[in-house]
């Protein structure tokens, strides 16, 4: 086998789960009624709970039946109090441990040169399971659990016996080592911290290299299929502020490709030797056969030469485009120059190449407070999807991490849009998304003259709903 059908192999893996997770999404939108709303202003950078200066005591404290392990939901509480049952019978991330004992991990660090087995190698236990250092664990914490209610809550043994009760806030929980997850910024950066990996953690090319699966993310997405053990209502927005689907798959796309970004400017994490770090470039700019003649023009960037991944910064700019159109055309400028800062080392005024890298991260987080207090109504929603679907006029999903971003995105904005009367579900409608999936259906197959032709159905089946 080459490198090319071991790869088409791992594309098949991940197409899998996209489909199946896309036909989740579908079911979870159609029974739900999502709420929605705000947020509260971040104070301070929340510490991950992998980092905690706290003590970690167990998933099985939170597992009661009088705590968060009842069979059904709770009447009558604000909370559903059946988070362990949904977490231990549906959640991925009971079996994050497991994996590591599977052939496919063995195969990864047996190739990266450890001697020992996968269960034991910090780099992957940091995001597989929840991995604090030994002097912070309690007695009964068991790491084979996965990725337990500390792994995402915090640890907990300051908090856990005063949390439910009456007259204790929220900010003293934080305080005693609650991670704030109801914060959209806060959330966002919880899961990408493993879903794409942080100062303290990441999938680099060599681990890829050995036979990680690539790795995709998108927070709206992702956190109907975990699936949500959380229901978000009136007492819910209540208690928490207006919670808005859109807002929080914005704020993750914000936060993604500041990650990015800032990965490519550190000194430590941007660089493997002489070369640059790859997993933050489109894989597929590489991995595809010399045969395969594909190349068009696109963002200045010229042939021959590595693609930063752009799937992040391409939602961006619809969000901008549709939000902000007084910043559009900057942003846009902004983008450009980035691709060819990185790509060709071509710079406006001589500046060094980097700068033009963390210029954008730092434009990017200016976007954050004003996305934190954006009410994405139907009429703005729109107007979002509209600009998603005209990206493609741009020469843009060329590439297919792209394309993919655009289609877990084009179903987060329909759902919501559905879920507010705003759009039909016609069987044009469903019949126009399913034919975008299947263009997806195998990564080493993308096309993205397919690609562009079924959004342009798409689109004027949305336009003909507009006009009706
Ligand atoms: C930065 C976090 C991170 C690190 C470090 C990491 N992984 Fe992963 N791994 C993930 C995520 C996230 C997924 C799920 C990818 C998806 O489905 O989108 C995953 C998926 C996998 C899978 C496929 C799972 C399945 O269900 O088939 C295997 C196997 C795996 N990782 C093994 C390892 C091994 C071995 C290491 C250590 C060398 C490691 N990982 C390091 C985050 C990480
Ligand atoms: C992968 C991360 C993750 C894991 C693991 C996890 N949670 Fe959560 N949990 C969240 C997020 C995100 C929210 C929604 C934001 C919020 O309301 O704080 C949430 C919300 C909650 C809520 C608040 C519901 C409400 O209506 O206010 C409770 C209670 C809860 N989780 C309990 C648990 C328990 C118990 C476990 C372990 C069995 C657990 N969670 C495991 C991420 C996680
Ligand atoms: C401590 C690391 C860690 C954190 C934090 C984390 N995840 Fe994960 N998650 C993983 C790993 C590793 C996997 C891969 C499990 C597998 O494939 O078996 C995974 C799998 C998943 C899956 C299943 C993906 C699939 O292919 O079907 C979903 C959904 C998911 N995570 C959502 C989230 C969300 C939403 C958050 C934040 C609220 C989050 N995760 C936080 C490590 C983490
Ligand atoms: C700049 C080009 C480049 C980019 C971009 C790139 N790779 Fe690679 N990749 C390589 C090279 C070179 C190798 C080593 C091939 C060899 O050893 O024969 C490799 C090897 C691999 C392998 C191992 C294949 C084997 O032979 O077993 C995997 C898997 C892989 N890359 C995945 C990815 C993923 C996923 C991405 C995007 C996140 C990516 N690569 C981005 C150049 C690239």
């Amino acid at each position: 086998m080459n490198a090319f059908t071991r790869l088409r192999y791992r594309g098949s893996f991940m197409m899998r789960t996209l489909v199946s997770r896309s036909a989740r999404l579908m079911r979870y939108c159609l029974l739900s009624l999502l709420g929605t709303l705000p947020l509260a202003v971040c104070a301070g950078e929340p510490v991950s709970p992998l980092l905690s200066p706290h003590q970690t005591i167990g998933t099985v404290n939170c597992a009661s039946s009088t705590c968060h392990g009842s069979i059904t939901p709770w009447e009558g509480s604000n909370v559903l109090q059946n988070e362990y049952t949904t977490w231990s019978r549906l959640d991925r991330h009971t079996r994050t441990y497991e994996v590591l004992n599977n052939a496919v991990s063995q195969r990864i660090v047996r190739n990266l040169g450890y001697k020992e087995p996968a269960t034991e190698v910090k780099i992957c236990l940091d995001c597989h399971a929840h991995n604090p250092t030994p002097a912070r664990r309690g007695a009964r914490f068991t790491q084979s659990e996965g990725i337990g209610c500390e792994g995402c809550h915090g640890p907990a043994a300051d908090w856990i016996g005063e949390h439910a009760v009456k007259g204790i806030t929220h900010s003293a929980n934080i305080e005693r080592g609650l991670y704030p997850t109801n914060q959209p910024i806060a959330q966002a950066k919880l899961c990408l911290s493993c879903h794409f990996g942080d100062e303290s953690r990441f999938v680099t090319h060599r681990i890829m290299g050995a036979g990680h699966p690539r790795i995709s993310f998108e927070l709206k997405t992702f956190s109907a299929l975990e699936p949500a053990h959380y229901r978000v209502d009136a007492d819910y927005e209540q208690r928490k502020g207006s919670y808005d689907s859109v807002r929080l798959w914005a704020i993750g796309q914000a936060l993604a490709a500041r990650q990015q970004l800032d990965t490519l400017a550190d000194p430590k994490r941007g660089h493997d030797g002489l070369m640059p770090e790859l997993v933050l470039f489109d894989c597929y700019s590489c991995h595809h056969p010399m045969s395969d003649k594909r190349w068009t023009p696109r963002l200045g960037v010229g042939p021959g030469r590595m693609r930063l991944n752009d799937s992040n910064l391409l939602m961006l700019r619809a969000i901008v485009r549709a939000a902000y159109p007084d910043s559009s055309s900057a942003f846009d400028k902004a983008v450009r120059a980035t691709h060819l800062a990185v790509s060709t080392g071509q710079t406006e005024g001589g500046a060094a190449p980097l700068q033009v890298v963390s210029k954008l991260s730092a434009t990017i987080g200016a976007f954050l407070p004003r996305l934190e207090q954006q009410n994405f109504s139907p009429a703005l929603q729109r107007k979002v999807l509209v600009a998603l679907i005209d990206e493609s006029a741009e020469t843009s999903y060329a590439d297919y991490a792209g394309a993919e971003q655009a289609y877990m995105a084009i179903v987060t904005v329909s759902n919501d849009l559905l879920s507010h009367g705003a759009l039909k579900s016609t069987p044009a409608l469903t019949d126009a998304l399913a034919r975008l999936l299947k263009t997806l259906r195998h990564d080493e197959q993308y096309d993205a003259n397919v690609f562009r032709k079924q959004l342009s159905t798409l689109r004027s089946t949305v336009g003909v709903q507009e006009r009706s």
